[in-house]
């Protein structure tokens, strides 16, 4: 339940205490850094701030009131399909999804562009909701692993690109300790090779991408996913035939 929100128009407007208590500046950063339960989620002017019955600050790209959190995330559990990207600023907001978007090569309408991040990023929300993984590297990994390919079919290099990105954006676009930057990197740099063990965080970002096979046609292996979540949701998740999918978010 929300309890106040307030909009963030710049460092020369008056803080909230509330807002002063849960947030920082950083020397050369035009972000406010606000501290939520998740970490540390960078607001830019024009977005909310809202703290809620618990005592616990988050970000929004729009004025949060009432349920609304809960209702839409509950709603976005319900169907796998429909990105809370748009919807819902965490770690990972509209903003960034739009850089990441800008930083494909290819068409967007292909078998590794924005639609099927979208399934990676819902995908991975709900199995690390199941596993406990890390939902803050899941949803950087959704996003960053296929920026940075360059074809449709084979692109051995691709993940080890898309990490080596991810460092270079560190800091600029998102924040991560040196240990999730550790497992983000890995999921980044391995994610099309095969692998299936690794830590948990890991193991959920490699389920989510493979997860999402269905669309060219190959129906995901049990032995080839990592995660028992993933395992139980291929039928959930690719009995039905990938073109029938509805579309997810998408920026025009
Ligand atoms: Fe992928």
């Amino acid at each position: 339940m929300i309890v106040k929100s307030w909009k963030f128009t710049g460092f020369k407007a008056t803080f909230p205490d509330w807002v002063q208590e849960n947030s920082s500046k950083r020397k050369g950063s035009k972000f406010l850094w606000v501290h939520t339960q998740t970490g540390e989620v960078p607001a830019e002017e024009g977005m909310y701030i809202a703290i809620n019955l618990r005592g616990h600050v988050d970000v929004y790209d729009f004025k949060p009131e009432g349920w609304i959190k809960e209702i839409r995330n509950r709603n976005s559990l319900r169907n796998p399909n429909r990105s809370t990207a748009s919807v819902y600023a965490r770690m990972v907001n509209k903003q960034f999804a739009k850089h990441c978007y800008d930083q494909y090569q290819m068409n967007h309408k292909g078998y590794h562009g924005f639609q099927h991040w979208a399934r990676v990023f819902q995908n991975g929300r709900h199995i690390a909701q199941a596993e406990n993984a890390n939902t803050k590297v899941v949803d950087l990994f959704a996003l960053l692993h296929d920026t940075q390919r360059k074809n449709e079919s084979r692109d051995p290099q691709h993940g080890y690109r898309a990490a080596k990105y991810a460092h270079s954006i560190r800091g600029k676009w998102f924040d991560l300790s040196n240990k999730d930057m550790r497992l983000l990197d890995e999921a980044l740099t391995y994610h099309s090779d095969g692998y299936t063990d690794a830590d948990i965080t890991v193991q959920t970002c490699w389920d989510a991408d493979r997860l999402d096979l269905g669309r060219v046609g190959i129906q995901p292996s049990p032995k080839k996913l990592c995660t028992q979540t993933a395992k139980n949701a291929i039928n959930n998740y690719c009995s039905t035939d990938p073109r029938l999918w509805p579309a997810s978010t998408s920026y025009n």
